[in-house]
Parts: structure tokens; sequence; C-alpha cells
């Protein structure tokens, strides 16, 4: 049996892979384009087992996505890939109409294509589950209860909506032509090899390197921050037991503002790593300009997963940074080898003021 990961480079896709392969034989193929966001250094460590195969390439490209499927007849697809990053999209939005939902659409028809010829049995049994996010719900107030799966669209950036429509067209596949398909919706990941434009890899890497940690506003805008090694948790028993046409919500019942959670980072980075000058990491913090649209607050009501598929988070908040401020600390040649020209433009562009 294989499965077909898509996005495999990336943060969440890296993890999943390297996860299956610890706890399964069955084999995986996985394809990425390699976009900035994508380091095949996340997956070296699976380079040479024989279960693993990497191809370069774009979920986009339906020939090169129909030979994959054709030749290695994967039992389900998990569709990671995307364009990622609400600032990236907001400078720029055209990727991410590209890859979140054209590229989808593509990697739908080619899907499509190979699974409605196949024997009853593998049709019934066939999965193809799409990755999406909290973030097309929209924001919340700080009171209302958290996002369950039958909130309302309502995607404030242009990488939100792109991956509401995204989610649409993988639903209207189910609906209209039967394919198996399951969709989840998971809050904040954080944890290894996760690129350092996002919050929490950008102020450890900020802290260390001296620089200003920006928070954005007043950082009073909540998270609900899931461990990476508990999403892949949630991913694998969705397809294991998912039913197929429905969605699951996946959180990590760990809602925290961007200040608490830049102090905390500040106040592990002070403990196992302390600035040579005696100050804190707390004095590095800079409050700057929003971001443009910047959802509030993003909750995840986890119930349906955990009633119906027996899955709930195993890490704390408190475990999971001090695991991921360990990781960084220990891997900073993993930094430096993403940090590279592209990154520094990035960084020069979005942070200039
Ligand atoms: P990431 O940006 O770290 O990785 C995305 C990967 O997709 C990269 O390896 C990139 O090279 C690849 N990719 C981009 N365009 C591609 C294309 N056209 N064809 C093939 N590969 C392509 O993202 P991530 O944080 O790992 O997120 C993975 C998925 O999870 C995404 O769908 C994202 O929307 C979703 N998600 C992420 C989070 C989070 O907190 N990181 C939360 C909710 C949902
Ligand atoms: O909620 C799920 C989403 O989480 C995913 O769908 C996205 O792919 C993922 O990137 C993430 O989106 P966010 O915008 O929430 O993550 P980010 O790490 O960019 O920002 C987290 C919070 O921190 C957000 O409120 C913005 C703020 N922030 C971010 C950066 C990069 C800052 O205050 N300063 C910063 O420099």
């Amino acid at each position: 049996m294989t499965i077909l990961v898509t996005g495999s480079a990336g943060f969440i896709g890296a993890n999943f892979v390297l996860d299956w392969l610890q706890r399964h034989d069955e084999k995986v193929v996985s394809l990425d384009k390699l976009t900035y966001a994508g380091n095949l250094r996340n997956l070296e460590s699976v380079k040479d087992d024989a279960r693993h195969r990497f191809v370069r390439g774009d979920i986009g490209d339906n020939p090169l996505v129909a030979d994959l499927l054709k030749e290695h007849r994967p039992r389900a697809v998990l569709n990671f890939a995307a364009e990622s990053h609400v600032d990236r999209s907001i400078d720029g939005p055209e990727d991410f109409i590209q890859t979140n939902i054209v590229g989808t659409f593509r990697l739908l028809e080619a899907v499509r294509a190979y699974w409605n010829p196949l024997a009853e049995e593998e049709r019934r049994n066939f999965r193809f589950l799409h990755v999406s996010t909290d973030e097309v719900y929209g924001s919340l107030t700080p009171a209302a209860p958290a996002f369950c799966e039958t909130h309302r669209y309502q995607p404030n950036s242009p990488y939100s909506a792109s991956k509401a429509a995204s989610d649409h067209l993988v639903r209207a596949y189910h609906h209209t032509y039967g394919l198996p398909v399951l969709t989840t919706h998971c809050s904040n990941n954080y944890g290894p090899y996760h690129f350092p434009e996002k919050l929490i890899p950008l102020v450890i890497n900020n802290a260390l390197l001296g620089k200003p940690l920006p928070v954005y506003g007043d950082g009073q805008q909540i998270r609900d921050w899931l461990y990476v090694g508990d999403h892949c948790g949630a991913i694998r028993r969705v397809l294991e037991a998912g039913r197929p046409g429905e969605t699951y919500n996946i959180g990590g019942n760990n809602e925290k503002t961007n200040v608490d959670v830049v102090h905390a980072i500040c106040g592990m980075l002070d403990e196992l790593r302390p600035r040579p000058d005696g100050k804190g990491y707390r004095d590095q913090i800079a409050f700057i300009k929003d971001r443009p649209g910047h959802d509030r607050r993003y909750a995840i009501d986890a119930s349906r997963i955990q009633r119906e598929l027996d899955w709930k988070p195993r890490e704390t908040f408190d475990s999971g940074i001090a695991k991921t401020v360990r990781w960084y600390l220990d891997n900073q040649a993993w930094v430096q080898s993403v940090t590279s020209g592209a990154y520094r433009d990035w960084m020069d562009r979005q942070y200039r003021e």
C-alpha cells in the first residue's frame, strides 16, 4: 500500500512524513514544488529509505500527477501543499490563487481520473484528505464560542479566501462525483522545521540574533496553538477512521495572546541561552504596525474529533514550546540553511519600518 503526500518538504508535510515512516511500513510518495518554504533538508533522514520516494513537482501539473498516480497506485492522497503565509498573501496574492485554488483543482481532476476506473472496493477505500485551516472561519470576538465544523465561512485574507475556495472544490468533488474526501481544519501549528517567517520560529531566531521581536499592533490577538506532532496524529486518525465527506476541526486547546507567546519564548531563552549582557530577551520586543485585516481571535472546538475518533492533543503549550525552543537551539544549521537570500529579501521588505 502507498500514500501520496503533497507539500511534503514544508513544515507540517515533512513532520507528517517523518512521523508516518516511524510508525508504518507503508510506502510514501512525496510531491513538493520546493518553493521558498519547501526544503529537502527536512526530509534528509529518510533520503535513503526505500519506503520513501521524493518527487519535485507542482500539484497543478496534471500530467505529472497523473503519471505518479498511475505508477504508484496510492490508496490515499494527502494534500498539504499550499502557499501558507498570510503576510505574503497580503503582499502578493497571485501565487496563493494559483497553488491553493487552481493547483487544488488540478490535483482533484487528476485524482478523479485515477479513482474513477478503480475496482469497486478500491474506489470505496480510497481517500483524498485535504488539509485546511481554521482561518476560513474568520475572526472570533473574545467571548464567542470556538469554531465548530458548521461555523460559517468568513475568510478575511487572500490566503484564507484561497483556502476556503479549495475547501469548496473538495466538497463539490464529493457531492458531485462521490470522491471519498476528508477535510481537516487545524489551528496554528508550531514545532520543528517551522519556517522562520512565522511568529514562533521568527521570534526564536531574531532573539538569538539580537534583533527586534516584531509584535503586530497591540499583540492581543489570540491563536490556538497546536503542537505539530499532535496534528500529525490527528491526520493519521482522520485518514484511518474519518467518514468520507466530513470535516474535522483539530485544535490544541491552547488559546494564547501573541504577547504571551513571545514572553514565553523569551522566558525559555533566558533560561537556556541567557544573553551575554545579562539582560532579558523581552527587551528586544518591538510593537510595530499591525497586519492589514488582522484576525483578532481563532479558537477551535475539537469536540467532534475527540468524540468520534477518540483524538485529543497530548502537548500542553508549556511542554510543546519547551520542545520547540530546544529544537531550534539544537538545529541552528537548519535555520541558517533556510534563511537564504530570498528569505532575507522578504524580511527587509516586510519589516523595513
Ligand atoms: P509550508 O508553507 O511550510 O509548506 C508548504 C509546502 O508546500 C512547501 O514545501 C512548498 O514547497 C509546497 N508547495 C507550495 N506550492 C506547491 C505546489 N504548487 N505544488 C507542490 N508543492 C507546493 O506550510 P505548512 O505550514 O506546512 O502548511 C501545510 C498545510 O497546512 C497548508 O495547506 C496550510 O494551509 C495548512 N495549515 C497550516 C497551518 C500552520 O499553522 N502552519 C495551520 C492550518 C493549516
Ligand atoms: O490558524 C492557522 C494558520 O496559522 C495557518 O492557516 C497559516 O498557514 C499559518 O501561517 C498561521 O497563520 P497566522 O497568521 O496565525 O500565523 P503567523 O505565525 O504568521 O502569525 C501568528 C500571529 O502572530 C498572528 O496574529 C500575527 C502575529 N505576528 C506574526 C508575525 C510573523 C506578529 O505579531 N509578528 C510577526 O512578525
